[in-house]
């Protein structure tokens, strides 16, 4: 896409009038002096049914107040402030709050423990955290192998809600440039650490304009996004380019369920709706009945993103809601949706539908030359484009290792149908989806070591019908540790408890010896071969098995 594109499109966002650019000042402030300002961008549910309003101009408020804490206790631009946070209002005043200083917003997944937080909050020498009471417990005890991390924030405690009371509701938003850091987010891959993905304040311009094209939200909109801030899609399409767009937003404070999530979209007439589809399919394993209690009539617009969406789902939902879920394709890495079935394009059931028009995406080998049609290859996008990630925390190598021969390397593989249309295959490396979370094996492998019974493991995604993938570990014990069932549910607890609720396995299988190479790798792919009934594949490298 030529820049005069973005150049034009520019003035659908507010840049200050010396030319800077600030993605907070763009979602919330810059609606102070318009017909927004008293409408509600936040319309927000606590688990036990209360709700709860805030207008632009009290998230204006709320935010500055943020601002005006972290400004006070030392931050300047460019430090790290992280948010360790379950889905509550102050995730989003705070997220907002930390933009407009000028500081580079982290967030954690509020599943993660402490190996997680640790990894995070070191390699970004993180300064400042905001969490809660119960989730601080977590941190506890990794708390001292972090020595940047000066100052922790409880937002649920007297003291906070006191500097709360106390802060100033206004706040000058830093002018920062457009290139500037706004935000990171770790992701997993298939090796090593999680690496922070970095993104600058200008990636709000596309941001903006793929939720208006692919999301199609109106002015008038009750909009759902049912993803969580701690991952890419809740701070992108629940806070930065809906509220770019003006539109009101609904969060639920509490745990997917099925009844619940119905009621909820009757009681709030939720028009725009934006999830996943393990939670699509968990709903359609819940039948057409439950669907039929409910009113759901407000519903306009459907989309789905993060795993691959089956055709059995879409057209479910055809059914039950009248209409389509619109599945969509983006990455942490890419910013913004770039492929998705837009509400123009014929919906052909399973596909991930075509490339947004700024967006050059093709399918291709290992030589960046592009295969046949419908056959399989590593999905590229020429690069770049607004929301690109600007660079990989402190890892050059890893940012450059994402591109070669003039694309950058999705790390999927997918089909292109002859008519352009998109279809997900797989991914290229071990890195695993459940429940539309990415996890990394090596992650999780760790955290089974550190168990004193295992000597080690190897961690693949097991095919499953409701979660796309269910984390499945290969365990040798050390000799002498009995293989119980009673063993299995304490490594289960042990990586909850150590690494991630959301990231243990779900299936143990204690194993002799792993499949590895000659240089000690474990490989992977032969154990998802194995547990799949796939033909092995290439041995060459392997060392006798
Ligand atoms: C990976 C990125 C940014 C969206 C949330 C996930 C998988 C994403 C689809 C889709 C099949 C999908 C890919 C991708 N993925 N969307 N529509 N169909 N697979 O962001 O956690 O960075 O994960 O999610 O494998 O590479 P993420």
């Amino acid at each position: 896409m030529n820049n005069s594109f973005w150049e034009d499109k520019k003035q659908e966002v507010a840049f200050f009038e010396d030319g800077s650019f600030n993605a907070a000042y763009n979602a919330i402030d810059k609606h102070e002096h318009t017909n927004n300002r008293n409408k509600n961008a936040l319309i927000y549910e606590y688990e036990d049914g209360t709700a709860v309003q805030y207008t632009f101009l009290d998230l204006i408020k709320l935010s500055n107040k943020f601002a005006n804490i972290l400004v006070n206790s030392g931050v300047v631009a460019g430090d790290r402030v992280f948010l360790f946070l379950p889905r509550i209002p102050e995730l989003y005043a705070g997220f907002l709050g930390i933009l407009k200083t000028g500081a580079i917003a982290g967030s954690l997944f509020s599943a993660f423990a402490e190996n997680a937080l640790k990894d995070r909050l070191e390699n970004s020498q993180a300064k400042v955290l905001f969490t809660t009471l119960a989730l601080s417990k977590r941190l506890a005890p990794v708390r001292s192998s972090l020595p940047n991390l000066t100052t922790v924030f409880i937002v649920d405690s007297d003291e906070f809600k006191s500097l709360l009371t106390n802060a100033s509701e206004s706040f000058s938003t830093v002018h920062t440039s457009p290139e500037d850091y706004a935000f990171m987010l770790y992701t997993s891959g298939t090796t090593g650490k999680p690496k922070g993905i970095v993104h600058a304040h200008m990636a709000a311009l596309q941001q903006h304009e793929s939720a208006k094209l692919v999301l199609d939200l109106k002015d008038n909109d009750v909009y759902w996004c049912t993803a969580d801030p701690g991952w890419v899609t809740g701070i992108v399409y629940s806070i930065l380019s809906n509220w770019s767009l003006g539109v009101t937003t609904f969060v639920h404070g509490g745990r997917f369920d099925p009844e619940a999530w119905y009621s909820l979209i009757q009681k709030h007439k939720i028009t725009v709706w934006y999830s996943a589809p393990t939670a699509i399919r968990m709903l359609m394993s819940k039948g057409d009945e439950l669907v039929k209690k409910y009113d759901l009539s407000s519903l306009r617009y459907l989309a789905s993103v993060g795993e691959p969406l089956n055709p059995e789902a879409v057209a479910w939902s055809r059914k039950v809601f009248g209409k389509p879920f619109h599945d969509t394709w983006w990455q942490t890495e890419s910013g913004s949706i770039l492929i998705a079935n837009t509400p123009d394009l014929e919906i052909r059931d399973g596909s991930m539908g075509k490339p947004l028009p700024w967006i050059t995406a093709d399918v291709v080998d290992d030589n960046g030359k592009p295969v046949g049609e419908n056959q399989e290859g590593n999905l590229v996008i020429k690069p770049p484009w607004p929301s690109m990630m600007r660079t990989v925390w402190q890892n050059e190598e890893k940012y450059h290792s994402y591109f070669a021969n003039d694309w950058y390397i999705s790390g999927d593989r997918a089909k292109k149908d002859n008519d352009g249309y998109f279809w997900f295959v797989g991914r290229a490396d071990d890195v695993i989806k459940t429940s539309g979370e990415r996890v990394g094996p090596f992650e999780v492998e760790s955290a089974l070591i550190s168990h004193p019974g295992v000597v080690e493991a190897g961690v693949i995604g097991k095919k499953d019908e409701l979660r796309g993938e269910i984390i499945k570990a290969f365990v040798v014990l050390k000799t002498g540790v009995s293989p119980t069932e009673e063993l299995k549910e304490e490594l289960k607890q042990h990586v909850k408890k150590h690494l991630a609720g959301h990231a243990y396995p779900r299936e143990i299988e204690f194993i002799d010896k792993l499949p590895k190479t000659r240089s000690g790798k474990i490989m992977r792919r032969i154990l998802k071969a194995k547990e799949e009934g796939q033909p092995i594949g290439d041995t060459s490298t392997l060392e006798e098995y």
